[in-house]
């Protein structure tokens, strides 16, 4: 059997040094404010249902890449959602709602950020609107609608679901709870990225004033970067690890960005199966935070990730079995593909002292979807 590293399908697109680099805490704190976060936290930790999601190692993988540590937050066990997504757009339900049971939310999604929009709504007994494109699978819509949202179906991609989802709110007074921010609607992405925050909070709990050295930051719009770097900037006492965003190569909104110094949309030409990343547009809220905080770009290809899902099923990383949906193993892929890049894992100093912490940011999410993923990823393994 081959080992991990030598399989031949882990590679990384395209690379990029952000020379804008210039971590500053009170700046990022500025754009994602320390009382929003901290509202958040007590919030959401006031829930019934809630608990901290496990930190798993991911052993098998930091022996055989010889790193001192591989962390992955499992996502999986978010409440019944089974991803980080759960914490934001239920939050934001929560505070726009206002004791009021006559508001109306609305949001465009795909998939993760809706289920959440909607597990809120339907706890207040309020009514959603879910919008999503022709690429959102059925069984992330059932998913909604049994939470009792109505789900419209937007021909196009997901922009065109938030530009239907805008015109209709509009024009109907609804509230809309969006996961991205433009010019004239920050608030509302700034209370879903807070409620986000509350995995670093868990997560340096759990690591035990450990130093974490290199954190894996997957990006659609840039609010679970943003939000996992503005809690670092608050609730860090060590060192600052390095922050390196993971994008698919037909979405590189933020990789763009970067390359760019300005935020730079991306035309999706090909839809990747990383479904909750295909962004074209990074939010400018966690523009804000990512231009000058992000050290590091990569994209990746699609090729790896059925293995990926099917290596982390069998326990072939890890001592446990993991379920991990789509986007939860960007960061495993990016890391493997550096491993065996001498120059990149240079660039950024990765060697036996790192430290390293991966985002596994869904599970179970897209039952369809898991079930290919697995049967293509098996065979491959
Ligand atoms: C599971 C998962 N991971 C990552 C992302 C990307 O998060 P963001 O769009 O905040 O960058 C999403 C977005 O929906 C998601 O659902």
């Amino acid at each position: 059997m081959k080992t991990i590293i030598e399989k031949n399908i882990w590679s990384i697109s395209s690379f990029l040094h952000n020379n804008n680099y210039n971590f500053n805490k009170e700046e990022i704190l500025k754009n994602l404010p320390e009382n929003f976060i901290d509202e958040a936290i007590h919030y959401i930790s006031g829930w019934e249902s809630y608990s901290p999601t496990p930190l798993l190692r991911l052993n098998k993988l930091k022996n055989e890449l010889g790193y001192k540590e591989i962390y992955y937050k499992d996502e999986d066990k978010r409440f019944k959602l089974r991803s980080f997504k759960a914490l934001g757009g239920a939050f934001a339900v929560n505070k726009i709602a206002n004791n009021k049971k006559d508001v109306i939310v609305a949001t465009a999604t795909a998939g993760n950020h809706g289920r959440s929009v909607a597990w809120g709504a339907q706890r207040l007994g309020l009514k959603c609107k879910i919008f999503i494109s022709e690429f959102v699978s059925e069984s992330r819509a059932e998913a909604m609608k049994k939470l009792n949202a109505e789900v419209i179906r937007v021909k196009g991609n997901y922009n065109s679901s938030l530009k239907e989802c805008i015109k209709q709110s509009n024009k109907n007074n609804w509230e809309i709870v969006q996961d991205v921010s433009w010019e004239g609607y920050k608030d509302v992405p700034k209370l879903i990225m807070s409620g986000y925050t509350i995995m670093v909070k868990e997560i340096l709990d759990q690591v035990n004033n450990d130093e974490i050295t290199h954190v894996f930051l997957q990006a659609g719009v840039g609010g679970l970067a943003a939000a996992m770097i503005a809690g670092f900037a608050k609730f860090s006492n060590k060192k600052i690890p390095k922050f390196i965003i993971v994008e698919p190569e037909n979405a590189g909104c933020v990789f763009k960005s970067i390359e760019n110094n300005r935020p730079t949309t991306v035309e999706i030409k090909k839809e990747t199966i990383m479904g909750g990343m295909s962004c074209g547009d990074v939010s400018t809220v966690a523009w804000d935070i990512l231009k000058n905080s992000a050290n590091n770009c990569l994209t990746i290809p699609d090729d790896a990730i059925s293995m990926t899902v099917a290596m982390l099923s069998k326990g072939q990383l890890s001592e446990e079995k993991i379920i991990a949906g789509e986007c939860a193993v960007p960061g495993i892929i990016a890391l493997i593909s550096l491993f065996k890049n001498k120059d990149y894992s240079n660039k950024l100093d990765l060697n036996a002292n790192s430290k390293i912490l991966l985002f596994g940011c869904e599970g179970l999410t897209d039952n369809e979807m898991y079930k290919k993923l697995l049967e293509e990823g098996l065979s491959k393994i």
